[in-house]
């Protein structure tokens, strides 16, 4: 497939290191300059499909960790003992109900992106609704101390959205990790050890 616009540098290296998609490089970027993922964690992933940021999650945890990701498709290429996938919709699920099938998180990492229409406005204010029930899951989920990442797209509502999540946690960083194409509106926020 080479020649196709989006066959560039970090396909060619996800293929050959065979994670199931590029964006494995935006959170290994963001986990090497944070250092959020330890051995044994447990960890959440929102917007798992089609799996690479959980491959990577659940090499770092090591058996002893244990990962749950959720999206409303099923990764079918992921398997792992310490992996358990819930198909559903962020948006409608029953966080208390998450709350007594999972136990509380050291990470919950948010990927979540919403089928582009090509319209901006629409395109920014579905990703921001994404990313706000993202915080929220965060915030009912995380242990004391528990880190969050999340993808969000620039937009009017970003700076409110990063002061409404910093009352939550004791940093919020943000990074534009490489492997962003380019033009991508997208950048992540970070927040580091929820206070309780
Ligand atoms: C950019 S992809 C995630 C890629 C993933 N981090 C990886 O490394 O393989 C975004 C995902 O968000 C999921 N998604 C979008 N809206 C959702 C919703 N309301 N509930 C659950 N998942 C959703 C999509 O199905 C899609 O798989």
């Amino acid at each position: 497939m080479s020649g196709n616009r989006w066959d560039d540098y970090y396909a060619r290296q996800a293929r050959k290191e065979k994670w199931l998609a590029r964006s494995v490089y935006k959170l290994q970027e963001i986990d090497k300059k944070y250092k959020l993922i330890r051995k044994g964690d447990r960890l959440l992933d929102l917007g798992c499909y089609p799996g690479s940021w959980s491959q990577y999650g659940i090499r770092k945890v090591g058996p002893q960790g244990e990962l749950v990701g959720i999206d409303l498709t099923l990764p079918d290429r992921l398997s792992s003992p310490n992996f358990r996938f819930i198909q559903g919709d962020v948006l409608t699920i029953q966080i208390e109900w998450l709350a007594r099938e999972i136990s509380p998180r050291d990470l919950i990492m948010s990927d979540l992106a919403p089928q582009t229409t090509g319209i901006r406005l629409t395109d920014v204010s579905r990703s921001m609704s994404l990313s706000k029930r993202a915080a929220e899951i965060a915030c009912a989920l995380l242990k004391e101390k528990g880190h969050f990442v999340c993808k969000v797209f620039e937009g009017e509502d970003l700076i409110s959205f990063r002061s409404e999540i910093s009352q939550y946690f004791r940093q919020i960083r943000v990074i534009r990790p490489k492997a962003i194409r380019k033009g991508s509106k997208e950048i992540y926020l970070v927040g580091l050890e929820l206070v309780k």
